[in-house]
């Protein structure tokens, strides 16, 4: 019993969702390697995405099919290749980012 409730104790933080989650899921997600929150890097920082889909409601929507299928032309030369992340992750990481 006693060894159940360790491994319980060792087992679940791995399913609890931290409220800080999307800065380390876009850290994880790689996300950092080409983006940062407010400097450009190879894409667009992640707060100018978010001033430019400002008061557009399908953003969400809009980044997320990005995030999962790619985006090419939209802020400059250089594509972005569809991100390998689960789309519960890609929701995720839409929201934050519209947040900043
Ligand atoms: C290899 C570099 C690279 C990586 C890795 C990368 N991006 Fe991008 N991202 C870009 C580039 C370049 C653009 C601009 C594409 C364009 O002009 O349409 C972009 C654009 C975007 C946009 C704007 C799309 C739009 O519709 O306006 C979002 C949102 C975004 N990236 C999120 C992410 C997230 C989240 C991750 C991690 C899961 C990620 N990116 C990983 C290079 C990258």
């Amino acid at each position: 019993m006693k060894t159940y409730a360790v491994l319980i104790a060792l087992v679940l933080p791995l399913f609890t969702v931290p409220a800080h989650a999307s800065p380390e899921l876009a850290a994880k997600s790689k996300c950092m390697m080409c983006h940062d929150v407010d400097k450009k890097k190879m894409g667009p920082s992640f707060k100018e995405i978010s001033a430019k889909y400002k008061g557009d409601k399908t953003a969400a929507a809009t980044l997320n099919d990005s995030i999962l299928k790619g985006a090419k032309g939209k802020w400059g030369k250089i594509p972005m290749a569809p991100q390998k992340v689960a789309p519960a992750d890609a929701q995720k990481l839409s929201e934050w980012i519209l947040s900043l």
